[in-house]
């Protein structure tokens, strides 16, 4: 008789939940489908018979689907039609969607379907379709204006309106009466670089009305608070380069306004630590950057450096006093064993008790069996009294032990103290390594974060 095993129940088991999981999901077998063979005229940017097919949602509401019913979902009629029939869908197409593709929206409609979680992840695709690649176009003379200053004009990519402007590369000095035409371009403008130029404060309120603004370069001018209040207004601001401004604190009140803000550079701005600090807790996901050698940031770096190396000095000093202990058990474990060794010794008469002074080596050897041997002979009979004996003997020989320790005790613990102090300056340079390898992971770091704003500052 064959037994069914644990593996076959096992088996069995595997198996039809496999076959459970493979149900049709609409994410993963159906809105690929209609991605590839529909979305073109049914999607995001055309409705074609007024039909939107790309969100979950939509083909709810398009009624062109009856759950649990493929027999009436239109849908499902329109790509089942003859390739010459004036309703097949996908329209135009020379050949039907394959079999395997039309059972599965069969088999997904008749068994429900179900949308699963796609409102949600829906929901995030579209809050990620970006802005920037629906800007309506820049017009011919806008753009002939803007390149007309010798500013360089440039679309950011093929699939945005979206434009660039940079003034560091033009000829002469970039001074505040050129910034009026940059009006011209309010909505396609989205990254202006001033850096270096010879703008001021005033001419900045020409920037005001640049409400898609999302990169800002403004370094090394001589900008101050004062021109920093014209730029509240740029809600999209992303990036903003302050380096080598006049800012202050003052100015830092402005910018909590650019709640999309993500980058703020001050290296070399007059702007103090705590400030900084304080905007980029009010702005959540800004990156504040002071430059290295702000005195803040130095002062910051080094508190960090100290509580680290104190806390790994307190792990060596721990880690010192815990092998400390170990030593001190290991020493009385030692001693134990050898003294059972040497009582065991003495019980076999391997050995004098220890306290004894050696005798001649021989002589030892030969006469204690024949003690022995006496004292066991007269136990039968005076076993009592024979061992009250000994035990007297072992007494005085315990106390005669005791008396010669002294100068035996003496000896030892200085080597006692020799050896702790060994392990103590091994302890100690252990300790001391551990603080060196501490110093230089925080000089690497430091390092390391001095490098990245130059490379940073290559990026851009
Ligand atoms: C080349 C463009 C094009 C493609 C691709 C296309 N359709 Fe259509 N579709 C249309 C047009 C145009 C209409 C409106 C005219 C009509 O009803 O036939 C339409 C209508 C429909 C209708 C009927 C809408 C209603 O309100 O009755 C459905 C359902 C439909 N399409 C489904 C699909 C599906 C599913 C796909 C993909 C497999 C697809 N279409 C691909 C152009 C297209």
């Amino acid at each position: 008789m064959k037994r069914i095993t644990p593996l076959a129940i096992l088996l069995t088991v595997t198996f039809l939940s496999s076959t459970r999981v493979h149900a049709v999901s609409y994410l993963e077998d159906i809105k690929p489908i209609l991605k590839k063979n529909c979305y073109g005229c049914h999607g995001e940017e055309k409705d074609k018979g007024d039909l939107r097919l790309h969100l979950a949602s939509l083909i709810e509401e398009s009624g062109m689907i009856e759950a649990g019913d493929p027999g009436s979902s239109t849908l499902l009629t329109r790509i089942t039609l003859a390739v010459d029939d004036d309703e097949f869908m996908p329209k135009g197409a020379d050949a039907p969607l394959p079999k395997e593709q039309i059972d599965l929206i069969r088999e997904w409609i008749a068994a429900g379907a179900d949308y699963g979680n796609a409102a949600e992840i829906e929901g995030t695709e579209v809050k990620e379709t970006p802005w920037i690649e629906l800007l309506p176009e820049a017009s011919p003379e806008a753009m002939k204006q803007l390149k007309e200053t010798g500013a360089l004009v440039l679309r950011l990519a093929n699939n945005t309106q979206a434009i660039n402007v940079d003034f560091r590369f033009r000829d002469g000095d970039t001074t505040d009466d050129l910034l009026p035409v940059l009006g011209q371009a309010t909505e396609q403008l989205v990254w202006l670089n001033l850096a270096g130029s010879k703008v001021t404060d005033g001419g900045l309120s020409a920037l005001a009305a640049l409400k898609n603004l999302t990169r800002l370069h403004l370094e090394k001018t001589a900008i101050t608070d004062a021109g920093i209040q014209h730029l509240t207004g740029l809600e999209r601001l992303e990036y903003l380069n302050l380096y080598g401004t006049q800012i202050t604190d003052a100015g830092l009140e402005f910018i909590k306004n650019l709640k999309n803000l993500k980058k703020l550079y001050l290296w070399q701005a007059p702007v103090g630590y705590e400030a900084a600090m304080a905007l980029q807790e009010a702005v959540p996901g800004l990156e504040v950057n002071l430059g290295e050698d702000h005195p803040g940031v130095v002062r910051a770096r080094a508190t960090k450096q100290v509580e680290r190396s104190k806390s790994d000095l307190e792990d060596a000093i721990r880690r010192a006093e815990e092998a400390q202990k170990d030593k001190e058990a290991a020493e009385a474990s030692l001693a134990e064993g050898e003294k059972t060794i040497q009582e065991l010794d003495v019980a076999e008469g391997k050995a004098e008790p220890a306290a004894e002074e050696a005798p001649a080596e021989g002589e030892a050897a030969e006469e204690k069996p024949a003690e022995e041997e006496a004292a066991e002979e007269e136990k039968p009979a005076e076993e009592e009294e024979a061992e009250e004996e000994e035990a007297e003997e072992e007494e005085a020989e315990e106390e005669a032990a005791e008396e010669e320790e002294p100068a035996e005790e003496e000896a030892a613990e200085e080597e006692a103290a020799e050896e702790e102090a060994a392990e103590e300056e091994a302890a100690e340079e252990e300790a001391a390594e551990e603080e060196e390898a501490a110093e230089e992971e925080a000089a690497e770091e430091k390092a390391a974060e001095e490098e990245e704003p130059a490379e940073e500052e290559a990026a851009e």
